[in-house]
């Protein structure tokens, strides 16, 4: 697995350092009184955003619930978006509850464009979305954002999450692959 990785676009104390400042920024972001009344639901995209929701989360001293939903617009052995669909999850009630999206990578953004409005017809009192990374697209940056972790190049990216065809979500950081990747 080591044997693939070209080049590493973000070292993982790279990372520890932005989503400590994530983290904090989220934090002041919704607390009283700059925050109305209202909890925080988590809901992180899976399975991309689960490392990333991991760490962020246990730097955040609020009360919170965590609602999961799994998005699919990668399927198999594609780096290029199949277009987002929502395969369901344990999202639990939202009525009235504040909620952080949170993704692991920004692409064409079809995955917020399908989850924000299904979350806002679920009865949530506000949504809001952080992203640990966004490419450097047109299509990427048309896309409302609150947090934004790093601004990348436009290229594939594994690592911290982030799959090729399931693997190496498991690598500490950010890499490119060196290996072809099938461009179906
Ligand atoms: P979007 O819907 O095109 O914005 O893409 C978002 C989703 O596609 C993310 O949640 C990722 O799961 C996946 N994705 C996009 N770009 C990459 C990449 O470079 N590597 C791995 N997964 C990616
Ligand atoms: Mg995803």
């Amino acid at each position: 697995m080591m044997a693939d990785i070209d080049r590493v676009l973000i070292s993982q104390e790279g990372i520890a350092r932005r989503v400590a400042e994530l983290a904090a920024y989220i934090t002041t972001d919704h607390t009283p009184p700059v925050l109305a009344e209202g909890e925080i639901t988590i809901v992180p995209i899976m399975t991309g955003a689960m490392i990333f929701v991991s760490d962020l989360i246990r730097q955040i001293p609020l009360a919170m619930k965590i609602g999961l939903l799994t998005v699919s617009s990668y399927p198999g052995a594609s780096v290029q978006s199949k277009g987002a669909q929502v395969l369901g999850g344990n999202i639990g009630d939202l009525t009235g509850r504040h909620v952080l999206v949170v993704d692991d990578i920004l692409d064409s953004g079809g995955t917020l464009l399908a989850v924000m409005p299904e979350i806002k017809a679920r009865g949530a009192a506000s949504v809001k979305s952080c992203v640990l990374l966004r490419k450097d697209r047109v299509a990427a940056r048309a896309i409302h954002v609150d947090y934004v972790g790093f601004e990348i190049p436009d290229e594939f990216v594994v690592g911290y999450g982030l799959d090729y065809n399931d693997y190496y979500r498991n690598l500490p950081d950010i890499v490119t692959l060196k290996i072809p990747l099938a461009s179906v």
